[in-house]
């Protein structure tokens, strides 16, 4: 592994072994980030992993939903970050009963298989066929084995056999995505926040989101002093359905969407969803798990009072949410606060 700056060494302590500087990828990381952004890996050749998840906006898209490899069909979801996902462990139960973990709002990429949830994450766009709609894996590793600038250096990392068994490729192009969304390329820790220079009003703002919003977006788990704003717990905030999805017909949303439920197979958990990170947050519009808010602004302001909404699932509802008590004054600090949370 390549050597580290001075500051990238302090994120490496908790990334852990294997991560990298800020100015300079790793081999594996490399292959990751060229196969992230290689329209090989959808069918008609339209779009990569950046498609959806870009740099411009967040690592996320800037659509209520992400077309897919056909221009017309959408999925039913909002993409959230590719950034900062991975520090999100294997979907588990933890000593209170309360689900912990996986990738993707609903948890279904647990991890189980990989030992990571993260490139287990990647092995879904590819084949899903409301995203990049490839048949199936061994049209993908042959795309991948016949291009020259990916082929070479994925035999270099993986040895020379690396094309030899599909189901083996693809593992590991999997862990070389992941590599990549880990590094300090995407997963960068580089906001006004971590540089610790906030004026008055995003410090009250702070303040504020420390007293109300840290119970689910937690401050100082995992992160240590990078905090995530994330406990990776599920919650039902009681987030409205989105009638615009409902009514197109190219759109997959199935609603109501119940989220970690069915995943879990119990109906306790139903219409919970993942509490995302809220870093790079004012570049990722727009809002929740199906879009339905357009701006920053609004989407704070349903967290602090949802009475005026009526939940795309009635049951299970979080009661830790959508009663704040906030004023607009307050919500303003927050939000202020909240964009010093993008990269530079
Ligand atoms: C067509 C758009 C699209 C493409 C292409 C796409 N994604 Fe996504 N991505 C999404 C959407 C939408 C979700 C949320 C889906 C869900 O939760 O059910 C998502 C979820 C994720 C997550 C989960 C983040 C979290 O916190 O749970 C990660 C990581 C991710 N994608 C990475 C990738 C990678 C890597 C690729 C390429 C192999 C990729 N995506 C391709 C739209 C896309
Ligand atoms: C009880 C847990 C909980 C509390 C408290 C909470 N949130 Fe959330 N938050 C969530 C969940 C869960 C979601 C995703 C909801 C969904 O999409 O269904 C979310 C979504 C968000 C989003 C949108 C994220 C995205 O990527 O779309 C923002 C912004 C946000 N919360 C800010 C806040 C702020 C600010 C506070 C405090 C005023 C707060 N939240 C309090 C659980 C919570």
């Amino acid at each position: 592994m390549k050597k580290v700056l001075a500051t990238a060494a302090v994120f490496s302590l908790f990334i852990g072994a294997g991560s990298i500087s800020a100015a300079t990828l790793t081999d594996v990381e490399t292959l990751g980030k060229m196969i992230y952004e290689s329209p090989l890996l959808s069918w008609d050749n339209t779009q990569s992993c950046a498609t959806c998840h870009n740099v411009a906006v967040g690592y996320a898209d800037d659509t209520a939903v992400s077309l897919g490899d056909d221009l017309v069909s959408t999925g039913g979801r909002n993409a959230p970050t590719s950034a900062y996902a991975g520090f999100s462990p294997l979907l588990h139960l933890n000593q209170a009963g309360e689900w912990v973990g996986g990738m993707f709002w609903d948890g279904r990429a647990t991890g189980y298989t990989l030992g990571d949830p993260l490139a287990e994450q990647a092995q879904g766009p590819p084949l899903n066929p409301v995203e990049m709609n490839m048949p199936d894996v061994q049209t993908i590793i042959d795309r991948l084995s016949a291009d020259p600038e990916i082929a070479p250096l994925f035999t270099q990392v993986y040895g020379v056999d690396a094309f030899a068994d599909d189901f083996a490729a693809y593992d590991n192009m999997a862990k070389a995505i992941a590599a990549y969304e880990r590094s300090a390329e995407v997963t960068r820790f580089t906001s006004k926040f971590d540089a610790g220079t906030l004026n008055a009003q995003e410090l009250r703002g702070k303040k504020l989101f420390m007293q109300n919003c840290t119970t689910c977006h937690a401050y100082g788990r995992r992160g240590g002093d990078y905090p995530l704003f994330t406990n990776y717990k599920y919650v039902n905030a009681g987030v409205p359905k989105n009638q615009a999805l409902e009514d197109d017909l190219n759109c997959a949303y199935e609603y109501p969407d119940l989220g970690l439920g069915p995943v879990v197979d119990d109906p306790a958990q139903n219409g919970k969803f993942k509490v995302p990170t809220l870093r790079n947050i004012a570049m990722t519009a727009p809002y929740s798990h199906n879009g339905y808010f357009a701006t920053l602004p609004e989407m704070v302001s349903f967290m602090n009072d949802r009475s005026a909404f009526t939940p795309e699932v009635d049951a299970n509802l979080s009661t830790a949410v959508g009663n704040l008590g906030l004023t607009d004054k307050q919500l303003d600090d927050i939000v202020v606060f909240l964009n010093t949370l993008t990269d530079m």
